[in-house]
């Protein structure tokens, strides 16, 4: 982060996190949404607080929290409007990405037990943390950094032989999944690109292990048995 904002303020141009999994998470003691100049969660269906689909954008410089509020509904001034009065002006271009009151009432809910969801997650994952300790062939990512903390949302492992641990998961009726690609095996992204070296060195190797609220310590604990077994 501080690399990032160094060259956005170089720059002078503004700093937008992608910070969809990033709800709870800290970097040197400040949370996440309060450092870039924007911060973007995502409330989907499987994020640590969902409303269906939708999210929440934080802004740093509360000068523009109003220009927000009129762009996501059509560039309408919807608290003059409240006030009565109706005539009012749209003179920027604006867009319908307003949450809906179905969508709040169940992110309302859900930020009430917010604490106790991520808490659950971390302790989750520092039972994975305790599982995959110093086994060869398989690291877990987001171990051991001392001035930022994750939010625990999946767990991610890089794997030796991949495919192999996850038919032998398969195999114990247990979910792993890729889940994220690189963009640029994507043509609408320019394809593929090769100047990216750390992607190339994780590209066969990531998995996605489970991490849920349904789970339990012992779930975990059956996943590490299944792990350290070897595949
Ligand atoms: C890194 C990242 N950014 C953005 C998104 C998209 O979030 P949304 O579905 O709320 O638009 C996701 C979805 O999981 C994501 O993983």
């Amino acid at each position: 982060m501080d690399e990032l904002m160094q060259i956005a303020r170089q720059y002078n141009i503004p700093l937008i996190d992608d910070a969809a999994h990033a709800l709870g998470a800290t970097y040197k003691g400040q949370n996440i949404g309060e450092i870039a100049d924007f911060s973007v969660f995502s409330f989907q269906a499987i994020k640590h607080i969902t409303t269906g689909d939708g999210g929440m954008l934080t802004i740093k410089n509360p000068g523009l929290v109003e220009k927000a509020k009129r762009i996501r509904w059509f560039g309408i001034d919807r608290s003059a409007k409240q006030m009565g009065h109706w005539e009012n002006d749209i003179y920027e271009v604006g867009y319908k990405y307003q949450m809906n009151d179905i969508a709040a009432a169940l992110g309302i809910t859900a930020l009430a037990e917010f604490d106790d969801t991520l808490e659950y997650r971390k302790m989750l994952f520092s039972e994975y943390e305790k599982q995959l300790a110093g086994l060869d062939g398989i690291k877990l990512i987001g171990t051991g950094m001392k001035d930022r903390e994750h939010a625990a949302w999946l767990c991610t492992v890089l794997a030796e032989h991949r495919t192999d641990l996850m038919k032998k998961l398969r195999a114990h009726k247990i979910e792993s999944a890729q889940v994220h690609y690189r963009n640029d095996r994507y043509t609408v992204f320019g394809g593929r690109r090769n100047d990216l070296p750390n992607m190339d060195s994780t590209e066969e190797k990531y998995l996605v292990l489970p991490l849920h609220l349904r789970m339990t310590l012992q779930d975990v604990e059956t996943i590490g048995k299944v792990i350290k077994s070897g595949w």
